[in-house]
């Protein structure tokens, strides 16, 4: 190919500074340094991980940066030290790194990987591991990813290599969102057979926790959310009832337990609301019930309950990318869409060319979309 061993200069979505619209800028994307791997991205997903960078997360110092963590494309050169990929490979980046080596890789318990970009720096590589420059200045990478450009450069520890007859307008996706939600409920908090789960918050993540539960076999899944739009979608994923905590006068966690004979066997926080965490924790039955918490709070916010509710036999729990190994899993979940065993185009409302992406993120602050899909 022409571009390999050169600079690539390409389109890219350039958040400047928080609380701003996006800007479509021209970036120059570096060749793939050792172990890394420069990929074409071809769709992504708007999650509201990236929301929460841009508006709600205050962290001032990561920018300008460049989002996206849900994306899909082909590989367009290798860098020196990268054997397991070739140029024309089709890729899912991820934000989740697996190296294999480390304790975290080594152990069964857990998807952390110590040799990732997670530095504990606020969702960002730090500058001098950023490929990206716009106007003389070092761009940022987000969650090691950046799939808000027309390319982007990625540790090959954090790429997943897929079925190449995937459509990657809708298995982009499962670079977060799905995975996210379906494994938190079969992972995370492995959902039983026949029991009883509630699911806080049907954005993509909470319709794949849903779909999870389903999965796993419950007979009852409580589907609740502010947004009474998202029921129809939620009953397309197996939700059976649907609760609106504004048409109660009393807290939610008391309506969910009288609803259910003292409470669910299984909760799934998926808004990102502290508030929301306790209610979803104080909503599952004494001496057995589960919560997971799946949702990015506000900074500086933290979770509170009384010691009593964890005393008495409940679980709280969290989550991130749905406890999946990410390298090996993700390939997977690919095929169980491709055999129709996982549900993943029904959660596309709406496809913008990438110059709308605003149009996107305002969908998704209006509640007015499952996700969007963003087309290069
Ligand atoms: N842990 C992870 O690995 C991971 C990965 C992806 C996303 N996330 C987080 O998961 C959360 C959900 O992401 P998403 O992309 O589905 O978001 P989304 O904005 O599409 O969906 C959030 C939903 O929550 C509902 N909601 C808001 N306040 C509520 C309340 N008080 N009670 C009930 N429902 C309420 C909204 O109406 C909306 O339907 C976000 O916090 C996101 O940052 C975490
Ligand atoms: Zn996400
Ligand atoms: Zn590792």
């Amino acid at each position: 190919m022409a571009t390999v061993g050169k600079v690539i200069k390409c389109k890219a979505a350039v958040a400047w500074e928080a609380n701003k619209p996006l800007v479509i800028e021209e970036i120059e994307v570096d060749v793939p340094h050792v172990n890394e791997i420069r990929i074409k991205i071809i769709a992504t997903g708007v999650c509201h991980t990236d929301l929460y960078h841009l508006f709600e997360g205050k962290h001032k110092e990561g920018f300008p940066v460049v989002l996206g963590h849900e994306g899909a494309g082909i590989v367009e050169s290798v860098g020196p030290g990268v054997t397991e990929f070739q140029p024309g490979d089709t890729v899912i980046p991820l934000f989740i790194s697996q190296c294999g080596e480390c304790r975290f890789c080594q152990s069964p318990k857990t998807n952390q990987c110590e040799k990732g970009w997670a530095n504990g720096s606020h969702d960002v590589m730090s500058p001098p591991e950023t490929r990206f420059t716009c106007k003389g200045k070092k761009v940022l990478q987000f969650m090691g990813t950046s799939t808000f450009s027309q390319y982007t450069v990625v540790n090959q520890i954090a790429v997943a290599k897929i079925d190449p007859s995937a459509p990657l307008d809708t298995v982009c996706l499962l670079g977060c969102g799905v995975c996210t939600g379906f494994g938190a409920a079969v992972n995370t908090a492995k959902v039983e057979p026949g029991s009883t789960c509630a699911v806080f918050g049907l954005g993509a993540v909470g319709l794949a926790a849903v779909m999870g539960c389903h999965s796993a076999g419950a007979k009852r899944i409580i589907a609740v959310d502010l947004n009474p739009d998202k029921f129809e979608k939620a009953k397309v994923f197996g939700a059976t009832d649907f609760v609106n905590p504004n048409d109660h006068s009393e807290p939610i966690s008391q309506v969910l337990s009288k609803m259910t004979n003292g409470g669910v066997d299984f909760s799934l926080e998926c808004v990102g609301n502290v508030g929301v965490m306790r209610a979803a924790l104080e909503a599952c039955h004494k001496g057995w019930g589960t919560s997971v918490i799946i949702g990015v709070a506000a900074a500086g916010q933290e979770i509170s309950t009384r010691p009593f509710q964890l005393v008495t036999g409940r679980t709280w729990k969290g989550t991130a990318f749905g406890g999946y190994k990410s390298v090996e899993s993700v390939p997977k979940l690919v095929e169980e869409y491709m055999n129709k065993r996982l549900k993943v185009d029904e959660f596309v409302t709406h496809t913008l060319p990438f110059e709308k992406i605003d149009d996107g993120f305002d969908l998704m602050r209006a509640g007015k979309c499952i996700r969007v899909v963003l087309n290069y």
